[in-house]
């Protein structure tokens, strides 16, 4: 799927939102090593992530040219800082009403309110899109992303305890959470 731009300010900073384009493959790889690389919360560590430009610009143009699935990039004052996406859930027609999301910013651009505006812009295009709910994994203790997720209106709905364990022998817990889209949310 492919949204027009959008840009806003906030806190006096501008900000784009708008669909990656095949040529950001490369920036989209060196994001990921370091958005991995700064937290413990997302889904590898930096030195796991391999994916070739090839494999990436496919990533990019299944996005775009798919209509159950998003990935919308944002920029501050022109700066790249983030993205979140949606992707259908769908194995079989009993799972297509589902869908799941992923978001990562980098670190400096965490924690002024950026997560919560680009959140609720992608669950709008999960609606429009036609799906029922959405759905999301969450590391335990990344506290900041549960109680966004749960101010936006995610309830928690399980946890697979250990799911996670660290090069440094320690574990954490994925939390599953969902949120079923109404006319009202
Ligand atoms: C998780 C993430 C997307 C959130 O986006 P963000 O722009 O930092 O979040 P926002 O500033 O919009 O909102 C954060 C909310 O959490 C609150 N918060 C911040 N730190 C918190 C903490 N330690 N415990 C509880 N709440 C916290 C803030 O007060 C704010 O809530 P409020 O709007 O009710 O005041 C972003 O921090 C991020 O990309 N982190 C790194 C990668 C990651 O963890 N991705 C999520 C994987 S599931």
């Amino acid at each position: 799927m492919r949204i027009n731009e959008e840009r806003f300010e906030l806190n006096g900073k501008n900000i784009l939102l708008r669909c990656a384009r095949p040529d950001e493959a490369d920036m989209l790889i060196n994001y990921l090593k370091t958005v991995t690389g700064e937290t413990r919360f997302l889904m590898a560590d930096a030195d796991e992530i391999s994916y070739t430009i090839e494999q990436e610009k496919s990533f990019i143009n299944g996005h775009n040219d798919s209509d159950d699935q998003l990935l919308l990039l944002v920029f501050v004052d022109g700066e790249y800082a983030g993205n979140c996406s949606f992707d259908s859930k769908a194995v079989s027609r009993r799972n297509a009403h589902r869908a799941g999301i992923g978001i990562a910013l980098f670190q400096k651009h965490t924690g002024q309110g950026l997560g919560r505006i680009i959140l609720n812009r992608l669950i709008k295009e999960v609606k429009n899109a036609g799906f029922e709910q959405v759905e999301l994994t969450v590391v335990g203790g990344n506290d900041r992303a549960y109680h966004l997720y749960k101010s936006i209106g995610f309830v928690e709905c399980g946890r697979i305890p250990n799911a996670n364990k660290y090069q440094d022998g320690t574990y954490a817990d994925d939390i599953l959470m969902v949120m079923k889209l109404t006319k009202s949310n």
